[in-house]
């Protein structure tokens, strides 16, 4: 377009994350809104199968995930971690524990993400090596959900640690120091590589990949500076 040949930042911008990075880009978007405010946002938050039909569809300018897809035609920037940590409610019998031997989950009530959800792939893949079999009372398709499960008493779960930003859940849960855990994730910035982003998608996608880390810390700092 004319605005991308004069090198314009105005249009907009199409996002599509998963469901655990809306914890976070959100809070990016308002500085870099701030500081261009030409520019205008469509945000689709799905989960790691939905990520990925919208890349095949070429539907968003930039793609944030977890886990970069298996096929090599695609621009991969990882930009901060995602660590999976075993949740429970306060008052679980091994909150105070250290070092819980992995096998120690054999039984335990757990409420598992749904089909299509990377979290669920990568849970499942490590009692898988590990031989662990919880007992799974539920399938839940949102981080939220499950936090209120988990408070409840419903059982454990495993999911970023990313959800416990910013909202006081910790009054309510409590990270398990498992044996294997968190086990270490990232996030990536990708778009398809024969594709030309607009000035609008390259400026994002460096301002998150040379800001990102820290205007996270700098709202989470502030945010948590507010609630005490
Ligand atoms: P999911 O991905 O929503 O597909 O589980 C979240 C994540 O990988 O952090």
């Amino acid at each position: 377009t004319v605005a991308d040949l004069q090198g314009l930042k105005q249009g907009q911008l199409k996002l599509s994350v998963i469901t655990t990075a809306k914890y976070v880009i959100p809070r990016l978007l308002g500085p870099f809104c701030q500081r261009y405010p030409g520019i205008d946002i469509s945000l689709k938050v799905t989960n790691h199968e939905g990520l990925q039909e919208r890349l095949n569809d070429n539907l968003d300018d930039l793609y944030i995930l977890s886990q970069p897809p298996a096929t090599p035609d695609v621009c991969c920037h990882e930009f901060l971690d995602n660590p999976l940590v075993v949740l429970a409610p306060i008052n679980h019998p091994l909150a105070s524990q250290k070092n819980i031997p992995i096998e120690r989950l054999n039984g335990e009530p757990f409420i598992m993400r749904e089909p299509g959800s990377g979290t669920r792939q990568a849970v499942q893949k490590m009692f898988e090596d590990r031989g662990v079999a919880v007992k799974v009372r539920l399938d839940l398709g949102s981080n939220e959900a499950i936090k209120q499960a988990i408070a409840g008493g419903l059982g454990i779960s495993v999911l970023s640690r990313h959800v416990l930003t910013l909202d006081g859940w910790q009054h309510q849960l409590t990270i398990l120091d498992v044996e294997g855990f968190p086990i270490p994730r990232q996030w990536y910035a990708i778009y398809p590589s024969g594709k030309q982003l607009s000035v609008v998608a390259r400026t994002f996608f460096e301002y998150l990949l040379n800001e990102g880390k820290q205007a996270i810390e700098n709202s989470t700092r502030l945010a948590q500076q507010q609630s005490e």
